[in-house]
């Protein structure tokens, strides 16, 4: 458990109007840390022959003590560099900062966490990655339905459902639309589980599952809270395997996204590296922001 008296604490977020920012940051004020919002185009990195800083403001980022990814944002190629970079450079300088750079970078990349939950023997749904249209294809005849989703993204953007509707011989031409607007040159594609209507979302803060709920409705098949999806009380006990899929890649405040099919069985679709808790929030009895403040820092 971190311990941090008197401890600064960042919190790194490109969403200046972030509930969660807001809220955490009130919270860990009620119990006496100072905190300091991280925002990433307000940072300023120079170097020199003999020195190297990292500040925002007149605050010398080097000290803080933790440092709270709550958003990276970047969907520009260098802003990203530049925002996992500063990670970087904070966490060999001495900064904890939670998530660590290497499970964000995981949890980023869809690719990479399905192979990290593999490595852990969880249940994730057949699936296929790759740059090859003619493959992609394949896999679509082959597996007809099923889900093609950016290799990269949140909100439920981009995730489609390729079923009987479509007109399967010009599936490359829809491959194509897809890769340009949202796949970016990669194609994942998933076997597609047909659930009850809803999938569960799970909140792990340090290897604990604090909160879940059911996601209903939605856009497509997407039941993201941002997609339109509706929280509601979940009794599906997930948490062993939110656990051991946070767990996977070493997150320590995440979001696991669950899908249970019509036998009963459940199955990880991915692990989110930047949660956000409003919809969890109206299906919890007790403060969320409060909790995780709590988790993260002791007076
Ligand atoms: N293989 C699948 N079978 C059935 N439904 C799926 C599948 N993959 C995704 N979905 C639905 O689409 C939603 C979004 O998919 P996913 O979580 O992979 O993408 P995302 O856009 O990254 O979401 P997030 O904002 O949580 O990061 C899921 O919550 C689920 O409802
Ligand atoms: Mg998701």
């Amino acid at each position: 458990m971190t311990r941090h008296s008197q401890s600064q604490i960042g919190l790194f977020s490109s969403d200046p109007w972030s509930a969660r920012v807001r809220d955490l940051e009130s919270a860990l004020h009620d119990l006496g840390a100072s905190v300091i919002r991280v925002i990433p185009w307000k940072v300023v990195r120079t170097g020199s022959t003999d020195r190297h800083r990292i500040v925002t403001g007149d605050k010398d980022l080097s000290e803080l003590d933790l440092l709270l990814v709550l958003d990276l944002g970047a969907t520009d190629i260098g802003a990203f560099f530049n925002r996992v970079g500063l990670l970087s450079a904070l966490t060999e300088m001495g900064v904890e900062v939670v998530n660590s750079v290497y499970s964000i970078l995981q949890m980023r990349n869809k690719a990479e966490t399905m192979r990290k939950l593999v490595t852990a023997g969880l249940p994730v749904p057949e699936t296929l990655i790759t740059e090859s249209i003619e493959d992609a294809a394949e896999f679509v005849k082959t597996h007809f339905p099923c889900v093609l989703k950016p290799i990269t993204g949140f909100g439920g953007t981009g995730v489609q459902l390729i079923e009987q509707q479509f007109d399967i011989t010009n599936i490359y031409d829809y491959l194509k639309f897809h890769s340009q607007v949202h796949g970016k040159g990669a194609f994942l594609l998933q076997d597609y589980i047909r659930s009850p209507g809803f999938d569960i979302r799970a909140l792990v803060v340090e290897g604990e599952v604090i909160a879940t709920m059911q996601r209903v409705g939605g856009q497509g098949i997407a039941t993201n809270i941002h997609a339109g999806g509706v929280p509601q009380h979940n009794d599906i006990d997930v948490n062993d395997l939110a656990i051991a899929a946070a767990k996977s890649v070493r997150g320590r405040l995440v979001g696991v996204d669950i899908i249970p099919d019509l036998l009963g069985g459940l199955w990880v679709l991915e692990v989110n590296a930047t949660p956000g808790w409003t919809g969890l929030q109206h299906v919890t009895d007790f403060d969320i922001s409060k909790r995780i403040a709590e988790t993260f820092y002791k007076p």
